[in-house]
């Protein structure tokens, strides 16, 4: 079957434990609702766990015969290929060298049987290294949104990568703020953990489009360690946070 790809989303951050991750699984499975096409890779080589949180981690996928690698059907509209179905165990760390690491994510994006997709979303490694970097080079028409906390560190490394994306010419979505404040569970009062506008001054300073703010919310943790990704349930008010965030993603195509 021959790839057409329609669009490609790298999700990608200057730093790890964002919620990269979380962003990549949920907003794929909101824009799935949708009715679109949906490819979702995960390439992050250091710590892959979409197909942990999609519950398909026992799923092995054979190539079909002619060295290439098809993808594990989540639903009727997405799909996902993830470097853990290349590795034994997901406990043991892997030293990839460099080579090795370039040669797997051309693999991943060159050789896997996607068919037709409206969106294929690349959950990268985190930071502005090797990695984000061949992406981006094998898809050079590359989209990207960028994932940080509003903590200082997290939002001088989102610097970074904004500053990275420009450089590669990607066609930056957005950024988006994740862990932005809490709500509390017995008084329903919102709590901004950190400064509550410093994600969308950066937005503003780099004239990138600011997407939303997501939540802390447990039910991220309970149904990403369960199989079933917070945005397959619509009674979740994060989950109407993920559709405005893909649809502000979906206006800016
Ligand atoms: N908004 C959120 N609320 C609660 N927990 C979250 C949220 N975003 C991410 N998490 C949790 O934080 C951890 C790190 O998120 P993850 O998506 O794996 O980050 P990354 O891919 O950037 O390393 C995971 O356990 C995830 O469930
Ligand atoms: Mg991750």
């Amino acid at each position: 079957m021959e790839n057409k790809i329609k669009n490609t989303l790298l999700v990608f951050s200057g730093k790890g434990g964002v919620g990269k991750s979380t962003i990549a699984v949920n907003l794929a499975i909101t824009l799935a609702k949708k009715g679109l096409k949906i490819g979702l890779l995960d390439a992050d080589i250091h710590g892959p766990n979409l197909a942990l949180m999609l519950g398909v981690q026992d799923k092995i996928i054979f190539p079909d015969g002619e060295s290439q690698i098809l993808p594990v059907e989540i639903n009727r509209n997405l799909s996902l290929v993830s470097i853990a179905y290349f590795i034994p165990s997901l406990d043991t760390p892997i030293i990839w060298r460099g080579p090795a690491k370039m040669k797997i994510i051309e693999r991943f994006v060159k050789e896997v049987t996607w068919g037709k997709l409206d969106w294929l979303i690349i959950d990268s490694p985190p930071g502005t290294g090797d990695e984000p970097l061949s992406v981006a080079q094998l898809l050079p028409k590359a989209g990207a949104i960028i994932v940080t906390t509003p903590q200082d560190v997290s939002l001088l490394d989102s610097k970074k990568a904004i500053n990275f994306a420009k450089k590669l010419n990607l066609k930056i979505y957005g950024l988006i703020e994740n862990m932005s404040s809490l709500e509390c569970p017995h008084c329903g009062k919102i709590i901004n953990l950190f400064k509550s506008d410093s994600v969308a001054k950066i937005a503003k300073q780099y004239e990138i489009p600011f997407l939303g703010s997501i939540p802390i919310d447990p039910e991220i943790v309970i149904s990403g360690d369960s199989g079933k990704p917070l945005a397959m349930n619509n009674n979740f008010k994060t989950t109407e946070i993920f559709l405005l965030i893909a649809n502000k993603i979906l206006n800016k195509k």
